[in-house]
């Protein structure tokens, strides 16, 4: 997971104020299968605060989305403060504290990234789906979010659809075929990358000035290893 770095819209929930409210109280229940699971979080953990991330990832995937009346309903679940587990809900972009598309497109702008063209590719997107990072297309198909690193640094630029599988070497080209097929329903596979190990595995050099390929040269890790 990553850090937020994007202040969310959402108000915060103060007890006893008015909150608009999204879900019904008689649908903030856990099944037993769902109390089984919250059961099993907490013993993972000496206190209740380490089954936060998880508790707060089986509510989104139950109602789809953080509202304030279901991080309060986290909360209560865990019996913690309802401030600790807003905190933690509002500093991961991968916690939706708004509704989103069906499929949430987060492109990598981090400093790898950046410098590989992620925000070509997002500015591509934005065009491509005419809406700017944060909204949602019409209809609900498609929001576009700005990421920090996703940890896919060695195959920058790159973007992950839905908190799940990850586009790498993105391309112009790459994601025309990526929102095609989410059009038609497919979710992107599993992609293996190799990372090359020296220059040599690059067949080469990816620049094309000659000094570059020895100034930037790094030796395979095997030798950096001693
Ligand atoms: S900088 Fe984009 S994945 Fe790390």
């Amino acid at each position: 997971m990553t850090p937020n770095s994007f202040i969310s819209p959402q108000p915060a929930y103060v007890p006893g104020e008015p909150v608009e409210r999204h879900v019904a109280d008689e649908e903030l229940v856990w099944t037993e299968d769902e109390q089984q699971q919250i059961a099993a979080f907490r013993a993972q953990y000496p206190t209740h605060d380490g089954a936060v991330m998880k508790g707060l990832w089986l509510a989104q995937d139950k109602f789809g989305w953080l509202p304030p009346e279901v991080i309060q309903f986290v909360a209560e679940t865990l019996e913690i403060p309802y401030a600790k587990v807003y905190g933690v809900a509002t500093f991961y972009t991968q916690y939706f504290k708004e509704q989103k598309g069906q499929f949430v497109l987060d492109v990598c702008t981090c400093f790898s990234c950046q410098v590989c063209g992620g925000y070509d590719i997002l500015h591509y997107l934005e065009d491509q789906l005419g809406i700017t990072k944060g909204e949602t297309t019409d209809g609900g198909l498609f929001t576009i979010q700005e990421a920090e690193c996703l940890g896919a640094c060695g195959s920058a630029p790159m973007l992950q659809v839905t908190n799940g599988p990850y586009v790498h070497n993105l391309t112009t080209e790459k994601v025309d075929a990526l929102l095609a097929d989410l059009r038609a329903g497919n979710m992107p596979g599993f992609q293996s990358v190799t990372l090359p190990q020296d220059e040599d595995e690059l067949g080469g050099n990816r620049r094309s000035d000659t000094d570059a390929v020895t100034t930037y040269q790094t030796p395979p890790v095997s030798e950096t290893l001693h």
